[in-house]
């Protein structure tokens, strides 16, 4: 946070569960097909071959990385659209079997958003509560499913607080309850292992730009025989599931990039940045500085802390040139306390100095300890 030897405050990026850049890898893998490669995929002429060849091989990256099926993946245009087209596309296909769906109390809009538009259409919806750190409990998920129960959709890991949740035992239940389960890895996918037969899950969404892709591009695992009724009808692509004529560019970098989220190691260091960057602020603040989310089961990138007595946003804002979050950076600018921290039993004046920081391949020790100092001298000014 020093400085730079233009005056200019040097710029440090912790919000990766906001948004990644793309890997430089990533881009070169998708160069050729900015530049040519421009044929229709599924056009039967020599145009298409090179384009179609890498949507198909992109797919297989993609399935490889969730232990799945090449023709298990559908193409989407991120993981809003993704969850979308689980939740509508699974409650439409079941609607003759029953209309009750059950989620979690700390799902993305983008899961919360497709509920209460169900919900409209004459569809049930369950929410089941979480612990003081961001968890469901799968024996509430169980006794929350009904005879009419058709799909379960619990987040694999949370975007604010990084509470990964127990869905391999949900899986069980689902399973043994015949009902189909989706989870929301939009923020796990390439931080955690998301396999789908370990998770146990039926649909599972991917978010291209929370993992070095681009944005614009996502995917839905679609386990082979389940139900599903496509949102955008039209030509037969992706399987009948998902019209309109895919991007070989923007498939080419998530495949790219899911190839790429198999090295365990950027996750390691990642990992020891994160606990390096909690303990310098547990020895400045000690009590004053408070953890949210689960100790264990949590994301290894991400870090959600509140400053007794101060606003995350003021915070955030002294500490110029912190690209960081309050609440979630997908509706940042609300200042009340976030549906996450207040379903988690956060209470408000803890909350509202709730800074989340998240850090990714870029991030470096250099960065974390000028961050930590930083903050240090805010705080020990402002109080
Ligand atoms: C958990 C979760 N689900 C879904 C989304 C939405 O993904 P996209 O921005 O690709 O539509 C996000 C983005 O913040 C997210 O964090």
């Amino acid at each position: 946070m020093e400085l730079e030897g233009n005056g200019i405050m040097q710029r440090i990026y912790l919000d990766y569960n906001a948004s990644t850049p793309v890997d430089p890898a990533v881009a070169a893998a998708m160069r050729p097909f900015l530049e040519g490669h421009f044929g229709n995929p599924s056009s039967g002429h020599w145009a298409a071959s090179a384009a179609n060849a890498a949507l198909e091989a992109a797919r297989s990256q993609i399935a490889a990385l969730l232990g799945a099926e090449s023709d298990e993946i559908i193409f989407t245009s991120g993981g809003s659209e993704a969850n979308n087209l689980a939740l509508k596309g699974a409650a439409w296909a079941l609607k003759a079997k029953g209309n009750h769906i059950v989620t979690s109390a700390v799902e993305h809009p983008a899961i919360l958003g497709p509920c209460r538009f169900l919900e409209r259409q004459g569809f049930e919806v369950s929410v089941v509560p979480v612990d003081r750190f961001g968890r469901v409990d799968p024996d509430e998920v169980a006794r929350t499913i009904t005879p009419r129960t058709i799909l379960i959709s619990i987040m694999h890991a949370n975007n604010e607080v990084g509470t990964i949740q127990p869905i391999g035992e949900v899986g069980r239940i689902a399973r043994a309850r015949g009902v189909v389960l989706h989870t929301d890895a939009a923020q796990s996918v390439g931080k955690i292992a998301t396999d789908v037969n370990a998770l146990g899950v039926d649909l599972l969404s991917i978010a291209g730009h929370k993992v070095y892709a681009p944005k614009g591009v996502g995917a839905l695992y679609v386990r082979r025989g389940a139900p599903l009724e496509p949102l955008i009808h039209g030509a037969g692509h992706e399987g009948g599931r998902r019209a309109g004529t895919e991007s070989a560019l923007l498939a080419v970098g998530l495949g790219a990039a899911c190839a790429l989220a198999h090295d365990p190691a950027p996750m390691d260091r990642i990992r020891a940045l994160r606990d390096r960057l909690w303990q310098r602020l547990q020895a400045a603040f000690g009590s004053k500085v408070v953890f949210n989310g689960h100790p264990d089961h949590r994301l290894p990138n991400t870090l959600n802390v509140a400053f007794a007595g101060h606003a995350g946003a003021e915070v955030l804002a002294r500490l110029d040139g912190v690209a960081a979050s309050t609440g979630s950076a997908c509706h940042a600018g609300q200042v009340e306390l976030s549906p996450v921290l207040r379903a988690m039993g956060i209470a408000p004046q803890v909350g509202m100095g709730a800074i989340r920081f998240s850090l990714g391949r870029g991030t470096t020790q250099q960065e974390i300890d000028g961050v930590a100092d930083r903050l240090a001298n805010i705080l020990a000014s402002a109080s």
